[in-house]
């Protein structure tokens, strides 16, 4: 029953009445009417096994860096390193994605296949403090080669390449040594980020013949050339000298492109794809999603979409849990099955 206040107002501005509304069979809000009811139609539920945490270790002793463009995410040394593995651990978060800061820096990365390199040092350790948690590396040269380039750069060798140029073939070479390493070290998948072509056939038949050939190889299958990924080299110190890396990582222009980077992927092995960044590229996960139905799919909601949020909400102009899950649920309903992402440790506490 309407009120008289209502009532008249109603005629005053000759709004239709329910007499006029009834023959309405289509009312969508009937099953949003209760939590209940929502709850009981959801489409898309996000839980704590979704969520692929990243963690940078540097050397050291002690060592608790904060980023400074992102609040929360921190660079740690191994003996810290441990804590925190547990702590993800029992959140229910399953897998890691380590990035290591090296000591020293040179031209091709050598601490990047050293067997006591920092990366090869933190899973030692996490996995005997936290066995049941997956550590993941990225595979991939720029945090640790001095021009912060992701590949062997051509000085001369080859003349109808420019200088400078990440050159491929030659990256390979040392990207194998990586993974076969990370594998010595214990690892329980390699994710090679650089866009080289044909990294992963050839990341999978060193692998093969190391006899690590139960270890799947997560691809970046279609990684953009993205402003999104400003924070991350702050944290990983592996920004460009010089130039940028538009000739391996795709021009956020292309889709049609995408697909074939990752029909390539597929039939070079990999056992998982991913589409990097996530936010600006939701039509990328879902076109991936819907090109190899059978095969899992993993979005990285990099350090710029976290660092937005973050400040966003440290200046109260955002609700920072309300916004973040909202995004992880757009990655998922996008066709993700997996998200890697910065807000990991907070959403797994949000959604208990
Ligand atoms: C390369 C790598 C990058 C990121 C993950 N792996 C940086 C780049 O390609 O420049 C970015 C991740 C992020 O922004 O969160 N090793």
């Amino acid at each position: 029953m309407l009120t008289s206040n209502l009532q008249s107002l109603i005629a005053n501005h000759r709004l239709p009445t329910t007499d006029q509304a009834h023959a309405l069979p289509n009312r969508p809000r009937r099953l949003r009417q209760n939590a209940t009811f929502r709850a009981m139609v959801r489409e898309t539920h996000l839980a704590p096994d979704d969520f692929i945490y990243p963690l940078f270790v540097v050397h050291g002793q002690g060592v608790k860096n904060e980023i400074r463009s992102m609040p929360g995410i921190y660079q740690w040394s191994p003996d810290l390193l441990v804590r925190e593995a547990e702590t993800i651990a029992a959140l229910g978060i399953p897998a890691v994605l380590l990035f290591g800061i090296p000591e020293a820096k040179d031209p091709i990365g050598l601490e990047n296949f050293a067997p006591n390199g920092i990366v090869q040092q933190a899973t030692r350790l996490i996995k005997e403090a936290a066995p049941e948690l997956r550590v993941i590396t990225d595979v991939c040269l720029c945090e640790y080669t001095d021009h912060g380039h992701c590949g062997i750069l051509n000085h001369g060798d080859q003349p109808h390449l420019p200088e400078g140029y990440v050159l491929n073939d030659e990256t390979l070479a040392v990207l194998v040594k990586v993974a076969v390493s990370h594998a010595e070290a214990g690892v329980d998948m390699v994710a090679p980020s650089g866009m080289i072509d044909g990294m992963v056939a050839a990341i999978r038949a060193s692998l093969d013949s190391a006899g690590f050939d139960h270890l799947p190889i997560l691809s970046y299958s279609t990684k953009y050339a993205s402003g999104f990924y400003g924070p991350f080299r702050e944290a990983a110190q592996g920004a460009p000298k010089f130039g940028d890396r538009k000739t391996h990582q795709m021009d956020p222009a292309n889709a049609r492109e995408a697909r074939r980077e990752t029909a390539l992927d597929v039939a070079e092995g990999a056992d998982l794809l991913m589409v990097k960044p996530a936010l600006s590229y939701l039509d990328i996960i879902r076109q991936t999603r819907d090109q190899f139905p059978e095969l899992p799919l993993v979005a990285y909601n990099v350090s710029g979409e976290y660092a937005m949020v973050k400040a966003a909400a440290a200046n109260g102009w955002l609700d920072e849990e309300r916004v973040a899950l909202e995004i992880l649920t757009s990655i998922k309903r996008a066709g993700a099955d997996l998200i890697i992402t910065y807000h990991a440790k907070d959403a797994a506490r949000w959604l208990r």
